[in-house]
């Protein structure tokens, strides 16, 4: 632009400068013929050596007037050029800046109304430009908020089958990082084949398709419930396709764990109930005349229906326990006082096995829990300790405490659990010897309500125990502060 302006301005001066010498060339030329006549229409007698000087005189004058216009005019032009072209140069230049994109660029030139106009309308665009530009930005960050937030994995891929955009959950589930993925053909991305071809399968056929898939990573086999469906853009124009997937495996699990419940269930109603049906009818077939086998067969039928309605109170409690709201009755609560309670309760059962108590309590602990409840923890844990050990052996109960809780340790000296029975023995039903525990009464249900009635107290159960030494149950329940 300073050069147009320049260009503009030497053209100007070349210009005023031809035209004014030639103006001084014919004055030049004209003006002593004049003076001549001059002199002689009016009488005058000079000689030609004054003539002359006269002449010469003239010329200087016309000379020097030229010049000092020309100066004159050259500092006008100039200004009146740079009032003109100055403002046009200021708005170019905030025009150029929002081509580049640098949208708080504002124009600020003065000059006549059409100046004034134009840079208004320049600085109205340019704050216009602004406002989009936020409201382009807002969207675009709550796009990648959805997108990184939506709960599933995400991965779109565009018509050349690269990737185009990709959401966390989809690379933390693959073990893959931003940089491996974006802008990669998909098929080199290593995914699970089941899944390549569900992706295929959207390509292909370009409609909407839903599918539940079964992927293993790191060795663990994943259920998926995956959506894929095409991206169509403006004017029907596809664009690739989008692929959402859902982890269901928790879902899956809960469904394996229902399935095996009622099985369980239905297993264990099922011995009691068979075994009353078959001796009731021994019975009635005519063994009732045998006084012997009559007793006999009516205890057994007596025990397995205590076996039958003990199963029943378990699953009563359980599920009332499981229910959705459940919630103990927190109290401050003596340690000491519940574990007198656990011990008065379960001696009958301990002096049948000849066993013993060993109390090691230096001083009693206060917690936050539910006496009742606390009381049921700790006869079932005793009941265990007594059920699964030796006869003439001892169980050791403690009270500790920590920063946080209070904890209980019940130690026995019986049979064990193996390792890798340890997490499974409070699922509901679990037994580590089918038949001994069966022959014992017990129903598989004591542990599975003992942890959630600690979890209910916001505390936590850990299971220490080695085979054939014994078993160290600790139950950890909140201070009470
Ligand atoms: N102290 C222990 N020593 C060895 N094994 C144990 C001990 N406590 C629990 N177990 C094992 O864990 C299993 C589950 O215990 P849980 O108390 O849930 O069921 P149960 O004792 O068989 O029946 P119940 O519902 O009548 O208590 C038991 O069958 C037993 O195999
Ligand atoms: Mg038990």
């Amino acid at each position: 632009m300073k050069s147009y302006n320049n260009r503009l301005f030497v053209n100007f001066i070349i210009l005023t400068g031809s035209i004014l010498a030639v103006l001084g060339f014919v004055l030049g030329q004209l003006f002593p013929f004049y003076i001549e006549s001059y002199f002689s229409k009016n009488n005058i007698d000079l000689s030609a050596d004054q003539i002359d000087q006269v002449r010469k005189q003239f010329s200087f004058i016309i000379t020097f007037l030229i010049f000092l216009a020309f100066a004159l005019i050259s500092f006008v032009a100039n200004n009146l050029l740079r009032n003109l072209l100055d403002p046009i140069e200021n708005i170019t230049q905030t025009a150029r800046e929002l081509t580049k994109g640098n949208y708080r660029s504002r124009a600020y030139a003065i000059g006549p109304a059409s100046i004034v106009e134009l840079r208004n309308s320049i600085n109205i665009l340019a704050r216009n430009l602004q406002e989009i530009e936020k409201i382009r930005e807002i969207e675009e960050e709550r796009l990648k908020t959805l997108i990184e937030n939506m709960g599933s994995a995400l991965i779109m891929i565009d018509r050349e089958a690269t990737v185009s955009i990709v959401n966390r959950q989809f690379l933390d589930g693959f073990e893959l990082t931003i940089d491996e993925v974006k802008g990669k053909n998909f098929l080199t991305l290593g995914l699970p084949v089941e899944l390549e071809k569900f992706i295929d399968h959207v390509f292909l056929t370009e409609l909407p398709y839903r599918k539940q898939i079964e992927i293993e990573v790191q060795q663990e086999i994943q259920y998926k419930q995956v959506y894929g469906a095409p991206v169509v853009g403006e004017h029907g124009r596809w664009l690739g396709v989008v692929i959402v997937m859902h982890d269901i495996s928790e879902l899956i699990r809960l469904e394996q764990i229902r399935k095996d419940f009622v099985a369980n269930v239905s297993h264990e109603l099922r011995t009691p109930i068979t075994s009353i049906k078959g001796f009731s009818e021994t019975l009635l077939d005519g063994a009732f005349k045998d006084e012997k086998m009559l007793i006999s067969f009516l205890e057994i039928i007596y025990q397995e229906s205590n076996r039958l309605q003990m199963l029943i109170q378990d699953l009563l409690e359980l599920s009332k326990i499981e229910q959705h709201g459940f919630s103990v009755d927190i109290a401050p609560t003596s340690l000491q006082e519940v574990l007198i309670r656990a011990v008065e309760l379960t001696s009958p059962r301990l002096d049948e096995k000849n066993m013993q108590f060993n109390v090691d309590i230096v001083r009693d602990v206060m917690v936050m829990g539910d006496f009742n409840r606390l009381i049921q923890v700790f006869t079932n844990l005793i009941t265990n300790s007594i059920t699964y050990s030796p006869e003439d052996t001892t169980i050791t109960l403690r009270i500790k405490e920590n920063n946080e809780y209070g904890i209980i340790e019940v130690e026995d000296q019986g049979m064990g659990i193996e390792k890798g029975e340890i997490p499974r023995i409070f699922e509901r039903f679990y037994r580590v010897d089918k038949a001994r525990s069966r022959n014992s009464g017990g129903t598989g249900l004591g542990l599975a309500i003992v942890k959630h009635l600690i979890e209910a107290h916001n505390g936590k159960i850990t299971v220490e125990s080695t085979v054939g030494v014994g078993t160290c149950m600790k139950v950890s329940i909140p201070l009470y502060k």
